[in-house]
């Protein structure tokens, strides 16, 4: 089983790296596939959390091998689809693809779009959702890596639209849904990327 992460925007930008660097710690370096990479430095950068590819997954001869893209063994995380996904897909596919995009909002179902360039390549997929509401990449890899593993969507526990506060006087809203934990002592936690909210401080416009 491997996680696709399908590169959707023209740069890498520090946000997707970091979510990049997480979906890589949460289902391992081996099992990750980082798909439609342009440019020397994003390639070098990426190299570490998984196996870079130049080629997008439309072009997936060159990536998985023909025998599995004919045998419909793959399977796009997309939230305006139809069927959710479930523990039996583990075994009824092999790739599990994503849309490597930042979140926006409202959501411009970008990841319809890179659907549509599959089937006019001809390439044979299913497509699962996570429940409705737009999570960002890593959250969606975190949470069908669970479902995979048994969970069930209702036994995730969510936050939608979270607050960061950055100084005194400012705070981000960020109007995704994102994983909580909770741990031994019941306090929750949020699953977001390691670095992610010192990278909101530093950075200086919204
Ligand atoms: C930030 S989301 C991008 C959603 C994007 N705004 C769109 O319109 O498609 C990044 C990726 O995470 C996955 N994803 C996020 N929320 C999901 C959900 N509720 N169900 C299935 N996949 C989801 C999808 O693979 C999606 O391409």
């Amino acid at each position: 089983m491997k996680f696709i992460i399908e590169h959707l925007d023209k740069r890498l930008y520090k946000w997707c790296f970091l979510e990049y660097k997480h979906i890589s710690t949460v289902v391992g370096r081996d099992k990750v596939m980082f798909t439609n990479v342009s440019g020397k430095t994003s390639k070098e950068k990426l190299a570490g959390f998984g196996t870079v590819f130049s080629d997008s997954i439309a072009n997936s001869k060159n990536i998985v091998n023909s025998k599995n893209v004919l045998s419909k063994r793959i399977c796009v995380l997309d939230p305006f689809t139809e069927k959710t996904l479930s523990k039996d897909d583990k075994t009824k596919f092999d790739y599990f693809v994503f849309g490597g995009i930042l979140g926006d909002y409202p959501p411009q179902k970008r990841t319809a779009g890179f659907c549509d360039k599959l089937r006019a390549k001809g390439i044979k997929f299913e497509t699962r959702n996570l429940g409705k509401e737009q999570m960002s990449t890593d959250t969606a890899v975190y949470v069908a890596k669970k479902i995979l593993e048994g969970k069930k969507l209702s036994d995730l526990k969510f936050k939608d639209t979270i607050i960061i506060k950055i100084n005194e006087s400012e705070e981000v809203e960020l109007p995704f849904r994102y994983v909580v934990e909770i741990d031994k002592q019941g306090k929750e936690n949020l699953i977001l990327p390691d670095g992610f909210v010192e990278f909101l401080k530093k950075r200086k416009s919204f």
